[in-house]
């Protein structure tokens, strides 16, 4: 071979050893074997030459070619033989591998919270009643000692559907449907939705209530306190105290409202309190006489307790939330942080 075609041939030899994987080696062949390669130039070369001089280094060019090809299919078949070796080692099935982990969900904060009251009043020998979510005005208003002229409508923005009825704005319905059910004694916990026409960063149109219902002989508002201290000493920690401030609700006659020791600080005073040391948690007091009256109960020989909080404003205050929205809005990011 002339010594022009020798150095091609080991050029094109050098840049194929250099391929480091089976595309490269396509690349580096085409440069020398393709249309617009090296070859293809020294065709185009063949053709101006002489005639006289065209078979023999036709001839040339044929051999530098046979010679690339066969380097190529070398330089393949170990490039092939590597490929596959590392796809199969790639791909091999380890039978002692232990399996993949499914991503485990959590309970909601909210029902969290929810299965923790539960499980504080349970104890306590209370019994579940879920009311309805579309309630009439009867019970969710006029039966709790609120008719329709009554101020205290105004405490609650409600969502009025047609024929009377209404989204029930607090689970407190829940108790007059008890009553007419069940004489005394009576110890009730109604969880659930409820709905009000407010919207903000601790407010949400639908949240989550828990109502208590105490109905005895000689039930006072010191078995109230107890039973909530013993709430709060579950859900907020075993030093937290309860206070009661007089308040007002229609539904019951002395209306209180229910103060928690400020867990964040123990009561010193902080931003979460407000600098008071006490957390507003729920609203409370001893059944009215009304009310009593409305389900057919002597209130004369009975008295009761009754109590609401707001699930999320718990859940809230015990994990530090800001806002009711998070609890909406489901990234799971923000749900997975809690878990047992
Ligand atoms: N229903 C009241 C509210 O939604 C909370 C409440 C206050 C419930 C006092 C009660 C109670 O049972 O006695 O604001």
């Amino acid at each position: 071979m002339d010594k022009s075609l020798q150095e091609i041939l080991q050029e094109a030899a050098e840049k194929f050893a250099a391929a480091a994987d089976s595309h490269a080696l396509y690349e580096a062949k085409m440069a020398f074997l393709g249309k617009m390669g090296r070859l293809g130039a020294l065709y185009k070369k063949l053709k101006e030459l002489p005639e006289s001089e065209r078979p023999a280094f036709g001839a040339q060019i044929n051999e530098l070619r046979r010679a690339i090809e066969e380097r190529v299919a070398v330089i393949e078949g170990m490039l092939h033989a590597r490929e596959l070796s590392a796809r199969l080692e790639g791909e091999r099935v380890d039978v002692t591998m232990p399996g993949r982990r499914r991503r485990q969900g959590t309970l909601h904060p909210v029902t969290r919270v929810k299965n923790m009251l539960i499980d504080v009043f349970a104890g306590m020998g209370f019994e579940v009643f879920e009311g309805p979510e579309i309630e009439t005005d009867y019970y969710n208003f006029t039966a709790l000692n609120t008719p329709a002229d009554h101020p205290a409508r105004d405490m609650q923005d409600t969502f009025y559907l047609a024929d009377g009825l209404l989204l029930r704005t607090q689970t407190s319905a829940g108790q007059i449907r008890m009553m007419e059910q069940k004489k005394p004694p009576i110890k009730m916990l109604s969880p659930g939705r409820v709905f009000r026409s407010d919207d903000d960063a601790t407010h949400s149109p639908m949240f989550h209530q828990m109502e208590g219902l105490v109905v005895d002989k000689d039930i006072t508002l010191c078995d109230l306190q107890g039973m909530l201290d013993e709430f709060a000493r579950v859900i907020f920690g075993k030093e937290s105290k309860t206070r009661l401030r007089p308040s007002y609700f229609p539904f019951t006659e002395p209306s209180v409202e229910v103060d928690v020791s400020c867990h964040a600080c123990g009561g010193k005073g902080c931003s979460l309190c407000k600098g008071t040391g006490w957390i507003e948690v729920l609203g409370a007091g001893m059944v009215n006489r009304r009310v009593l009256e409305n389900c057919g109960i002597d209130p004369d020989v009975y008295s009761g307790f009754a109590f609401g909080m707001g699930i999320e404003r718990i859940a809230m205050l015990k994990y530090g939330i800001n806002n009711i929205k998070l609890l909406t809005e489901n990234d799971v990011r923000f749900l997975e942080q809690f878990k047992d």
